[in-house]
């Protein structure tokens, strides 16, 4: 989008929220364009699904599902809508999204605010089959008294409509809600979701960036003996490195650039637990192609971003795929699965 340099100043000017909103509002009124097809050299495989190219859009941006086919048409080689409730829910009180602008970051307190599995169900259910890959992000309600049964129920609910599902356990903003990566937890948690998914699509974890080597080595083993398909790695941090913007000591997730090296930290110690036994696909502060492909060959088969699109634009998906290729080549890879985990090989 080449006008993105000039509505920006608009959409910074704005409380975060209402940017958001008036952004899905504004992208609702764009026709849904088509899915990126899959480029030679950017294409890959990963769970038995072929990815036109490795960038995706996270979860956050879309929670109901209202845009994906727009953003599916921004050049994202995959879009995560969610997360989702079984029951819609209302999250945390306002103001719960922050915009900070000197770090190129963002802290979000939103707690699961969504219209719940079933609207999104309708939306998703619309979709042509095979154009472009939506997985769908599944949760528990906050005032759940049965939180892997509402883990078991969102897969039941959503795997019709979704090429692939996110278990997501590591948000930060529903009080509990990362416990579930604690080894007895997360092995109830992965046995269920398995009995729901019986021969439905692949499913992903997602893990939260803070995590002690003894946390992502058990998280690491139950994955695989439960047969998750591809971890996430990650989702936003509880802690503050060093910020400068105004709202810096806002509670919740900060997101964005300042988790850069917490996350390809966090990766490489994924890669390390898993030996390469499982794909492993990477989020936290890529804002441009040297960041996507410093992932790509620590060990990530895909990534995603949501952040730095509030400050590149709507183009930004194509741009990294552009800078992916010339990285690819310059560097002597025929392609982008020739170079996963070249680093750690
Ligand atoms: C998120 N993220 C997120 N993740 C998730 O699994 N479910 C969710 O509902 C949300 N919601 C959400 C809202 C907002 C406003 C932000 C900024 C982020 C986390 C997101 O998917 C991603 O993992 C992190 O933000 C790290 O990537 P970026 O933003 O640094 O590229």
């Amino acid at each position: 989008m080449a006008l993105y340099p000039l509505v920006r100043p608009l959409v910074l000017a704005l409380d975060a929220e209402r940017a958001h909103r008036l952004t899905i509002a504004g992208l609702k009124l764009l026709p849904g364009g088509e899915p990126a097809q899959p480029d030679g050299r950017l294409s890959v495989r990963v769970a038995g699904l072929r990815f036109p190219n490795p960038v995706g859009l996270a979860a956050g941006f879309d929670k109901d599902a209202e845009v994906f086919r727009q953003m599916l048409g921004f050049g994202f080689g995959f879009v995560e809508v969610g997360t989702l409730t079984p029951r819609p829910q209302e999250g945390n009180p306002r103001p719960r999204l922050f915009r900070l602008t000197e770090d190129r970051a963002v802290i979000n307190r939103m707690g699961f605010n969504n219209q719940g599995q079933a609207a999104a169900c309708a939306r998703l259910e619309t979709r042509r089959r095979r154009a472009g890959i939506v997985g769908v992000n599944i949760g528990a309600n906050k005032d759940s008294a049965d939180r892997i049964a509402d883990y078991a129920a969102g897969v039941r609910a959503m795997l019709g409509v979704a090429d692939y599902l996110t278990v997501n356990i590591s948000s930060p903003n529903t009080p509990g809600l990362r416990g579930l990566q604690d080894k007895a937890a997360l092995e109830a948690l992965l046995a269920a979701v398995a009995e729901a998914r019986g021969a439905g699509p692949p499913v992903f974890l997602k893990v939260a960036p803070d995590l002690e080597p003894r946390e992502v080595e058990d998280i690491a083993a139950a994955a695989i003996a439960h047969r998750i398909d591809a971890l996430i790695v990650a989702n936003t941090t509880l802690s503050r490195p060093d910020l400068r913007s105004r709202h810096r000591s806002e509670a919740g997730g900060l997101s964005g650039a300042p988790l850069k090296e917490l996350a390809l930290a966090r990766l490489r110690d994924f890669r390390r637990a898993t030996g390469g036994a499982l794909p492993l696909i990477a989020a936290g502060g890529i804002e441009n192609g040297v960041d996507a492909w410093h992932r790509i060959k620590a060990g990530a088969s895909l990534v995603q971003l949501y952040s730095a699109l509030v400050y590149e634009g709507p183009g930004l998906a194509e741009r990294i795929n552009g800078e992916l290729k010339r990285l690819l080549i310059r560097e002597g890879f025929r392609n982008i699965g020739e170079a996963i985990g070249a680093e750690a090989r």
